[in-house]
């Protein structure tokens, strides 16, 4: 991995943690073991960057100038070495092992930052979760059996949503469970994926009476939770089951028949329209035109299509 990527890399962790209300900014806060990483990651770019000294010249200013505390960190963790007589060959060789040292360290300190990132999230959609899960806020709350928060990999590049939980959804707490539902885990098994392997949840969290589409009401009372949910997620690609969810996101958009499988942006994220499973199992003809947008998921998630 060459010193841009490093830096790069490590730029992307702490905003991601800042996102996650870790602020790294105060060092004398942070816990002393996460401390010693950061130093760890920290001493190895400076050590990298020395050794690729022919770009330093052209690093922006914010870089260098981090660099001088990062010398002062060093100075005193690492001190000097004596001068030796070793040849040309011989410094080359030590170089390149302890380069590839670094980059295991390198490694590892990232391993380490996604460790935590991963740790911090599974927290937040815990907390998520407990602080709605008894939720009131609109009528549905006082009917419901079961609030269907949504379950699968938070961990996931892809995030299913759905409009909201039916009969059985509602029994069992889980989304899509029902006949609709298992028509989408089949058409994700198609494109190669295991159900468990995605996330899937619903514009909202509590059952409609008779399956009718949620109010405005509704979707504005539980519209935060899918945002956070969302956040947390952070997948590289929403697809939006049907109508109410592809509208609910982006208010504007033409019908369902329209602008199914084109690559749409909301706000951060690519988003992906496509029929409803439950619309398919009414519009049998529709289904090659499913298939040809769960083709495109892959493509996207899996960054294979450029855009
Ligand atoms: N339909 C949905 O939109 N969501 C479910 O969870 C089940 C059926």
């Amino acid at each position: 991995m060459d010193f841009t990527t490093l830096l790069l890399q490590l730029k992307n962790k702490l905003i991601s943690l800042e996102k996650e209300g870790l602020s790294y900014l105060n060092i004398e806060k942070m816990p002393e073991a996460e401390q010693r990483l950061l130093y760890k990651g920290l001493e190895e770019i400076i050590s990298i960057e020395s050794s690729i000294s022919s770009n330093k010249k052209n690093l922006p200013l914010e870089i260098n100038s981090k660099k001088t505390h990062l010398e002062i960190f060093q100075k005193e963790h690492n001190p000097p070495k004596k001068l030796s007589n070793k040849t040309d060959c011989e410094i080359l060789n030590e170089k390149e092992t302890t380069l590839g040292k670094q980059q295991t360290h390198a490694e590892e300190f990232n391993q380490e930052i996604n460790k935590n990132v991963k740790k911090n999230n599974i927290d937040s959609i815990n907390v998520l979760y407990k602080k709605f899960e008894s939720c009131q806020r609109c009528e549905l709350g006082g009917i419901r059996n079961n609030f269907v928060f949504g379950n699968g990999s938070i961990e996931s590049e892809i995030m299913f949503i759905g409009e909201g939980p039916g009969a059985d959804e509602d029994k069992l707490g889980e989304p899509f469970v029902g006949r609709a539902g298992k028509l989408l885990t089949k058409m994700i098994n198609t494109i190669g994926i295991d159900r468990q392997d995605v996330y899937i949840t619903n514009i909202v969290k509590c059952r409609p009476p008779q399956n009718r589409n949620p109010t405005n009401k509704e979707i504005s009372c539980c519209l935060p939770i899918l945002k956070k949910q969302i956040d947390i997620v952070n997948p590289k690609l929403i697809i939006t089951l049907g109508n109410v969810p592809s509208k609910t996101l982006i208010p504007d958009l033409p019908g369902i028949t329209k602008v199914h499988g084109q690559i749409l942006q909301y706000e951060n994220w690519k988003l992906l329209p496509t029929f409803h499973p439950s619309y398919l199992l009414r519009n049998r003809a529709s289904m090659p035109l499913a298939w040809n947008d769960f083709k495109i998921i892959t493509e996207v998630a899996f960054e294979s299509l450029k855009f």
